[in-house]
């Protein structure tokens, strides 16, 4: 199965330009048994997603809190994303690592509590431009992961790892497919070779397949491309005759 997964990010401003969007993908989807078709899209709209897009796509939240509820102001728990609809959710994209001091550990936690509450997590890693220049991508990486994932049985959770490079997201700067290659090889070394891998980061129409092709990954984490629903459409198609 492969996957093709809209991360919508702090967008769009207002409800009426996501129906829009929202009208965009119930023209252009076509719904393939080869792959998944996941929105996660700011948790106010998850109700509109659902009641638009129907089983179009899966549901997914862009974080959740470790703890199920309680005095955690501007917080939605993993058991209230799933209520929701959702059946998966991002964990630990570099915008929450960047903006809001996000750590391995916490990574960890949310990890657990997802899992606890049903939802297959994607738990996000990847270096930045200055960690890749000092030479430091792969032990960015195997922290990201060892400790993200501390205390999970990767050869039985049902998760997936999205490989998002920082310098590639919304740069319009990809990494290579043969690089990208090169950090799914050692992904799948340091966790399992089951679970499903995802790249993001400036995926386009004209790259994304090719992470699929050449690179050894199994589906896409999409922000740009995910708000504009007829190149959205053409990449799930891309990648629906993979
Ligand atoms: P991008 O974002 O496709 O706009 O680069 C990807 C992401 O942040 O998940």
């Amino acid at each position: 199965m492969n996957y093709v997964i809209g991360n919508w990010k702090c967008n769009p401003a207002i409800a009426r330009d996501a129906k829009k969007i929202l009208v965009g993908y119930k023209k252009g989807i076509k719904k393939s048994k080869k792959v998944t078709v996941g929105i996660c899209p700011p948790a106010h709209l998850l109700g509109l997603v659902r009641a638009m897009l129907k089983s179009l796509a899966v549901l997914g939240g862009q974080d959740c809190h470790w703890e199920n509820g309680g005095a955690f102001t501007g917080a939605v728990s993993a058991i209230q994303l799933a209520d929701m609809g959702c059946e998966y959710v991002i964990i630990g994209h570099s915008e929450r690592r960047k903006y809001f001091n996000e750590t391995n550990e916490g990574v960890n936690k949310k990890v657990k509590a997802a899992l606890a509450a049903g939802l297959t997590p994607i738990v996000c890693v990847g270096e930045t431009r200055e960690e890749r220049i000092d030479g430091k991508l792969i032990e960015v990486i195997e922290a990201q992961v060892k400790d993200g994932l501390r205390d999970i049985d990767t050869n039985a959770a049902k998760l997936l790892i999205a490989y998002e490079p920082v310098w590639a997201i919304g740069t319009g700067q990809a990494c290579s497919p043969q690089e990208a290659a090169v950090v799914s090889r050692f992904i799948g070394n340091i966790s399992s070779d089951r679970i499903p891998l995802l790249y993001g980061g400036s995926v386009s129409t004209d790259n994304g397949a090719s992470y699929l092709k050449e690179a050894g990954y199994s589906g896409l984490l999409v922000g740009g491309v995910s708000l504009k629903p007829a190149d959205f459409s053409q990449l799930i198609a891309n990648c629906a005759i993979l």
